[in-house]
């Protein structure tokens, strides 16, 4: 049985941790506050962007999975998390010579691409926004001094809990943009936490892969669908620049690699994941 540091136990960490838990390995859950966790994760109350303060954490385990999140949406908040964060917590296992298998938890942020291209781990990452560029200097970090790292490019994360997209279509705010067509990439919690699992109990680590489901869809059609299902009207369709720039450009990102390491999604589709939301057993 293995022991797994979960540093940021949130909305996927807490699901891996639960996973993990329940097949008898030890769960540390790190954050500012573990009041909430699940009581099959050990709370380990830290702040990984503050000075001092990692007396707590467990620097013997097997493995770390890197999971914080920023506070805000701006660099500084970006780079507290993931940069500095994670320059701490690798430091505090390389003061102990201590040298576990690290998960880091990326974006699809890294990419620029924007013209509905197919993009995987070998395509070009040139991100013109301040998340994409910290992220990519946290992977960087990462795999200074030939460490076994592998870092995860999560797209969209939605499941139970985390329904911004179906409410705003269910309330009628939702709106179709005009333009060219713009494709969206998203994975489920379950699958996030389910291929972070699976990545933990491979012999090597790749350096990188791209967790998103098999269905990078066009935001139209995902808007539709949701409106049939739903029974409410499809979202009115405006002028683009009528509505605030989207933080991601269109591309479209394979998760084969992910697929190849086998690792089998439970909701390969949107239409899966939103329709498990939609109508729970
Ligand atoms: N949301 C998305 O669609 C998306 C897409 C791609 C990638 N990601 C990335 O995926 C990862 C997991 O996402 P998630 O939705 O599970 O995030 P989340 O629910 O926001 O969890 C992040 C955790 O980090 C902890 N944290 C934040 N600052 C900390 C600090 N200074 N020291 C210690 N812990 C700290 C938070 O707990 P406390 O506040 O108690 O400290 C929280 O539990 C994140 O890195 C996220 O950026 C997200």
């Amino acid at each position: 049985m293995a022991r797994v540091l979960i540093a940021g136990c949130g909305y996927v960490g807490s699901e891996l941790g639960r996973s993990l838990a329940a097949d008898g390995h030890t769960v540390f859950g790190l954050r500012r506050d573990p009041s909430g966790l699940p009581s099959e994760i050990a709370p380990i109350a830290a702040d990984l962007g503050a000075a001092g303060g990692l007396a707590a954490v467990p620097i013997d385990c097997d493995s770390v999975v890197y999971a914080v999140g920023p506070d805000a949406a701006d660099e500084a908040a970006y780079r507290r998390a993931y940069v500095v964060g994670l320059r701490r917590l690798l430091e505090a296992h390389d003061a102990r010579g201590a040298s576990p298998r690290w998960l880091f938890v990326s974006s699809t942020a890294v990419y620029h691409q924007s013209g509905g291209e197919w993009v995987d781990e070998a395509s070009e990452t040139r991100p013109a926004r301040f998340s994409g560029r910290v992220l990519l200097e946290a992977e960087a970090l990462l795999r200074e001094g030939g460490r076994e790292a592998c870092a995860v490019r999560l797209g969209g994360i939605y499941g139970p809990g985390r329904t911004r997209l179906v409410d705003s279509v269910a309330r009628g705010e939702a709106r179709r943009r005009t333009g060219p067509p713009h494709f969206t990439n998203r994975i489920h919690r379950d699958d996030a936490a389910g291929a972070l699992r699976h990545l933990l109990g491979e012999a090597s680590l790749p350096e990188c892969v791209l967790g998103v489901d098999s269905d990078p869809a066009l935001e139209d059609d995902v808007f539709e669908w949701l409106a049939s299902r739903l029974g409410v009207a499809t979202p009115e369709r405006v002028p683009a620049d009528s509505l605030p720039a989207r933080r991601a450009g269109s591309k479209r990102c394979r998760n084969a690699k992910l697929v190849a390491l086998g690792y089998r999604f439970r909701y390969p589709s949107f239409r899966d994941g939103y329709a498990a939301l939609l109508s729970p057993v």
